[in-house]
């Protein structure tokens, strides 16, 4: 299992991803316009030459914001989300971010516990925030060094 940057080629599969984990899931167009969106950085998870998983950082300046991630469900708990997520902060990191935010659904368990692996903590909630099905936004975020 590999991470690497996203090429043009893998837009579908991640697509697919993308249909698979989200309600409100971005277009093909919306994923090939994120790719050349100045700020954005996407990667792809691959095993064995295929897509597994997938992730989206929008870095200004210091500041590292993680958009999306996400994996194959049938690929799940074999560490590519780990890999992804390590991979997206250190790249993050080499860029000159230090402060990293995120947006999790409140039930969303396995993300939750993934991000505090990643050193994350809960610095906020928003009530009712998401749709399809209603739910609040735990805001997470970590520091580098440490805050
Ligand atoms: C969150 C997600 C990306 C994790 O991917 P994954 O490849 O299964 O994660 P890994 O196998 O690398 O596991 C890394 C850590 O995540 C956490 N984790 C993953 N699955 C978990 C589960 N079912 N329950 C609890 N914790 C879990 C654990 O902390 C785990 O570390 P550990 O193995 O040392 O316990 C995956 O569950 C997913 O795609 N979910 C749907 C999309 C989504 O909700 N994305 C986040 C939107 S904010």
């Amino acid at each position: 299992m590999k991470v690497r940057p996203i090429e043009p080629k893998d837009i579908p599969a991640v697509h697919n991803i993308e249909w698979e984990c989200f309600s409100d899931s971005w277009s093909e167009k919306t994923l090939q316009s994120t790719m050349n969106e100045k700020g954005h950085s996407l990667f792809v998870a691959e095993e064995d030459g295929d897509v597994i998983g997938y992730g989206v950082t929008r870095q200004v300046l210091d500041e590292c914001e993680i958009l999306r991630i996400a994996v194959k469900k049938d690929s799940r708990k074999k560490g590519a989300g780990n890999l992804l997520m390590g991979f997206m902060v250190n790249s993050a990191v080499s860029n000159g971010a230090q402060l990293f935010f995120l947006e999790v659904r409140e039930h969303n368990i396995p993300a939750i516990a993934l991000y505090r692996k990643h050193g994350f903590i809960e610095s906020g909630l928003r009530k009712e925030y998401y749709k399809d099905p209603v739910e609040s936004a735990v805001l997470m975020s970590k520091c580098i060094p440490a805050c």
